[in-house]
């Protein structure tokens, strides 16, 4: 059973809050409804049906409020937010009126930074013309639609409710309402996804005319619907080999129509079209994640909270931070993070993060072309499109 802390219990050590605000500082928003669950997803989501009326919109919007006042309190002066990213579950199931209202409880806690990128996740069923429009007026720049696919049989498999077109649509409608930056996401590596129902799904997103695409190899979850499948022998397990040669077929359809990648799961159209809130998590910035079972990170120390959506909210009702646990992270801890994560970007990571072991092997990385000849040339360690895909593998060689 998780345990909550009174706001006096949980103190953020000084040695955290130094240069709070001068690392970007973003907020994450955790949405923890769903109307129907995707047999693969494990995320920290909930049907109506699974919560009854233990817990409900209103009683987390109220829940939300209050831990950002906390959260503001326990910073001392809190930062203004670069980035918000409102995430799920499905926040879209809020409608445009319960983002704003999200969106205003950060405003009021925090405040927005001048330019601030506002981005909400929304799933394609549940929004609409009228939606965008209201999230436009509410203060959103960004908004990042779940489509997976665009082949129905895949779709089906996957248990995504929207018809294979509606993801398009919506990103149409994003953008006939003012949004610049709009994202799709796709997962591929299905089983039954065959080579064509990938090009199509592409097809189908660069007509959608967005700016951004996050593309995810489909991960077979322990405890989850599609699990108990693969385990029975109904479905046959994503194949390493098949899942290598989906990730260079959207790699090449993106770039060669201007799309190109700056982390590994990860394509944009330009530079102003990147994801600013996820560059904070991988470059190690500061967040607050608010809601059940968000995470934070501030100055090297990460906590997560309560995840039941009841739990929450009743902790929050009684004053208390619904902090679960926390951890202080060593040195060795914040380097293998460095690693894993500036390693999967297109700029790469510096030599000097590594020690001489690893600056070694980053070497003999690049003469068996997994890292790139110019990068190490200009003292960084960046991976060739070989070594994207066996980005973890370079990783704990580096580490090692
Ligand atoms: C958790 S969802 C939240 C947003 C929204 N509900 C949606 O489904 O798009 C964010 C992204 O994670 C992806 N995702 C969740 N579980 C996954 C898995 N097991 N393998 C690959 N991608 C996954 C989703 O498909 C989605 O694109
Ligand atoms: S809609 Fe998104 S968050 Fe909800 S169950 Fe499906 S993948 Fe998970």
């Amino acid at each position: 059973m998780s345990t909550a802390v009174s706001p006096d219990a949980f103190v953020l050590p000084s040695s955290a809050l130094r240069g709070l605000g001068t690392r970007p500082f973003g907020v994450y928003v955790h949405v923890p409804f769903c109307a129907t669950r995707c047999g693969y997803c494990d995320f920290n989501t909930y049907t109506a049906g699974e919560l009854g009326t233990a817990a409900s919109p209103a009683s987390w919007l109220e829940g939300l409020r209050r831990e950002l006042d906390l959260a503001a309190g326990m910073l001392g002066t809190p930062p203004a937010a670069d980035t918000v990213f409102v995430g799920g579950g499905t926040p879209s199931l809020l409608g445009a009126e319960g983002l704003a209202a999200v969106l205003d409880a950060v405003r009021r806690s925090f405040g927005l930074a001048e330019g601030a990128e506002v981005t909400t996740e929304s799933n394609p069923e549940s929004t609409s013309p009228e939606f965008f429009a209201g999230l436009r007026d509410a203060g959103y720049t960004r908004v990042s639609l779940g489509m997976q696919s665009a082949a129905p049989h895949v779709l089906r498999i996957l248990d995504r409710v929207h018809t294979p077109g509606r993801p398009v649509a919506a990103a149409r409608e994003a953008r006939a309402a003012g949004f610049e930056h709009v994202n799709l996401d796709l997962i591929y590596g299905t089983p039954g996804e065959r080579q064509e129902d990938l090009r199509d799904s592409l097809d189908a997103v660069l007509a959608a005319g967005v700016d951004h695409v996050s593309a995810y190899a489909l991960i077979v979850e322990d405890g989850t619907a599609l699990a108990r499948r693969v385990r029975k022998g109904e479905l046959p397990a994503p194949d390493d080999d098949v899942l290598a040669a989906r990730y260079e077929q959207l790699d090449a359809a993106l770039s060669s129509a201007g799309l190109h990648w700056y982390e590994v799961s990860n394509w944009a159209a330009s530079e102003q079209a990147r994801c600013r809130h996820n560059l904070g998590y991988w470059l190690g910035g500061d967040w607050w994640g608010a809601g059940p079972g968000a995470h934070s990170h501030v100055g090297g120390v990460r906590w997560w909270n309560v995840k039941h959506p009841a739990r929450y909210a009743s902790v929050l009702a009684d004053g208390e931070v619904p902090v679960a646990g926390h951890e202080v992270l060593t040195d060795a801890d914040r380097h293998l993070e460095r690693v894993m994560l500036e390693l999967r970007l297109a700029e790469g990571l510096p030599l000097t993060a590594l020690d001489s072991g690893g600056v070694r092997e980053a070497r003999a990385a690049a003469a068996e072309g997994l890292l790139t000849g110019d990068g190490l040339a200009e003292g960084r360690a960046v991976l060739t499109d070989r070594g994207r895909l066996l980005a973890d593998a370079v990783v704990r060689r580096l580490v090692s």
